[in-house]
């Protein structure tokens, strides 16, 4: 009994004194309201022919600023992403809206 009295008394004092005393806890706390901005979290698809069929496929899995950062980019480049978030991400779109959106992305960001 002895020799699990006293590794429990050990350790039951150890943590008595881990603890701060309440009063100067108690004064060293200060709050204080910080915001903070994310770079891109709050941008909007500019309006634009199929920017409904983007908004209805493309931001609940992240924002718009994913998209709207990218570069320019070919036809057949934002078919590869479109698909790529269909077959790879199993994004739930419609093949029947992609072209729209295809040519949405070309709108906004489209390259030669
Ligand atoms: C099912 C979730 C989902 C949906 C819906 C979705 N995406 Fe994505 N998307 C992702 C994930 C996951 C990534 C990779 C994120 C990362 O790398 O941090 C990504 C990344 C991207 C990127 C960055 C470039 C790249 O190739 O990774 C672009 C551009 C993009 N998505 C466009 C779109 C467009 C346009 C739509 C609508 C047609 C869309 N996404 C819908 C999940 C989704």
């Amino acid at each position: 009994m002895l020799r699990f009295m006293l590794p429990a008394a050990v350790l039951l004092s150890a943590m008595t004194m881990a603890m701060p005393a309440p009063s100067s806890a108690a004064e060293s706390i200060e709050l204080e309201s910080t915001a903070i901005e994310l770079p891109y979290g709050d941008m909007e698809f500019p309006p634009g022919p199929g920017v409904d069929a983007v908004k209805r496929n493309c931001i609940f899995c992240h924002s718009a600023g994913m998209v709207l950062y990218q570069p320019a980019l070919s036809k057949s480049a934002w078919t590869k992403i479109v698909d790529k978030m269909i077959d790879v991400y199993k994004a739930p779109i419609s093949p029947d809206d992609v072209p729209e959106i295809v040519d949405y992305l070309m709108h906004i960001r489209g390259a030669e």
